[in-house]
């Protein structure tokens, strides 16, 4: 069973993952992986934080000449801000965020300054799933499985996009630090977070997670959590500020009589085919073959320059929330990290049914059913 744990804080030496249960054979680069964490370190509306890390995954195990040996691969990113924070003395945090995990968790751990929650709680952990979901790439790519996204809306900007074709997409989307692939969408985008920044604000938007050249009949109706649609959900879900999944137009589809949404199925050179992808690729909680379509809603950045009412803990008295440096729209460095957990599901979901110690067996049981 392919599975990955992490550990690491947001301004402590280092991030850390192992990952297990991965064939051995399976060619890894660090460099591949780091273009990805420099597609998450970037985007229009990031904050100070990115300019001071320089995100690079280290292997410390499980890999002999640049191949998987079967072991559990260990990797590292460390963090540079570290250095600037170490032994300062910083007064406790008691304001909580609201919209954030200060308040939830330190009642939950029982800590008294909120700074010990944020530290976990940040979205700097989703570096390491970065790298992890690099690692599930490379898999993929063995077996001819693409997984990119595209952002689709920034702050109610909306980019029309019905017209243009999924390739182009997510090629258009690879040039723009807006992930955006329609320029003049993208122009506004910015606009918008500038408009908000000025503001001293924040901003959420929409991102869209695409699988192509998946073969049929990954994950299962046969039980809940087999079922692939349930699995992808959780995966993107549990993204911080990750508060709506659908998979293809499901809302869209949800206001359709039946017939103008279920994919019309025609005789083919290699049997049944579709003219149309509604269901997103899936069916059943299985793959069908075609793309499949995780389009996720993220809210606004919790931490804002304008202040909130919040409560301050040390007190108990009415108060505002004290700034920490934000991002003030992190929506395309939040797709990166939704094409990582996208793959990791994927990559999991293939060794389930074609299993395979080694790559070059799994490679044969998938080729041999293409
Ligand atoms: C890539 C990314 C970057 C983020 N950057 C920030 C940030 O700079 N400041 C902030 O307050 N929240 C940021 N968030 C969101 C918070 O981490 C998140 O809202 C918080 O942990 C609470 O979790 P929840 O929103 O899932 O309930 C970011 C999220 C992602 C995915």
């Amino acid at each position: 069973m392919l599975r990955f744990l992490t550990a690491g804080e947001s301004h402590g030496p280092c991030l850390v993952a192992i990952i297990e249960g991965l064939p051995a054979g399976l060619p890894l680069e660090a460099e591949e992986i780091n273009q990805d964490l420099r597609r998450r370190q970037g985007g229009y509306g990031r904050g100070g934080r990115q300019r001071i890390e320089r995100d690079a995954v280290e292997f410390l195990s499980g890999l002999h000449e640049g191949r998987t040996i079967g072991s559990p691969l260990a990797m590292m990113i460390r963090n540079r801000d570290w250095e600037n924070w170490r032994g300062r003395q910083i007064p406790p945090w008691t304001r909580p965020r609201p919209g954030h995990a200060d308040l939830a968790g330190a009642r939950k751990y029982g800590l008294q300054d909120l700074r010990l929650v944020a530290e976990r709680a940040s979205a700097r952990e989703t570096a390491i799933r970065v790298a992890v979901g690099g690692v599930a790439k490379a898999l993929l790519k063995r077996v001819g499985i693409s997984v990119g996204s595209y952002v689709e809306a920034i702050g109610g900007v909306q980019a029309e996009l019905d017209e243009m074709p999924l390739g182009e997409r997510l090629a258009r989307a690879r040039t723009s630090d807006v992930l955006c692939p329609d320029e003049e969408a993208a122009a506004r985008m910015r606009a918008r977070i500038d408009e908000a920044r000025a503001a001293g604000d924040s901003l959420g938007g929409i991102f869209v997670v695409v699988a192509q050249g998946v073969p049929v009949g990954l994950g299962s109706h046969v039980h809940w959590d087999r079922r692939l649609d349930g699995q992808l959900a959780q995966a993107v879900m549990n993204i911080q500020a990750i508060k709506g999944v659908e998979i293809g137009p499901a809302f869209a589809n949800a206001a359709l009589p039946g017939t103008q949404v279920h994919d019309a199925l025609y005789p083919g050179e290699n049997g049944p085919q579709r003219r149309t992808n509604r269901a997103g690729g899936l069916e059943g909680g299985m793959t069908n073959g075609e793309p499949i379509l995780v389009r996720t809603a993220m809210k606004p950045i919790p931490t804002t320059l304008s202040p909130i009412p919040t409560v301050d803990l040390a007190t108990g008295e009415a108060t505002t929330t004290q700034y920490q440096r934000s991002d003030v729209c992190a929506v395309p460095a939040a797709a990166v990290v939704g094409e990582a957990m996208v793959a990791w599901v994927l990559a999991r979901a293939l060794l389930e049914r074609y299993g395979g110690d080694t790559l070059e067996a799994l490679m044969r049981r998938v080729n041999n059913e293409r």
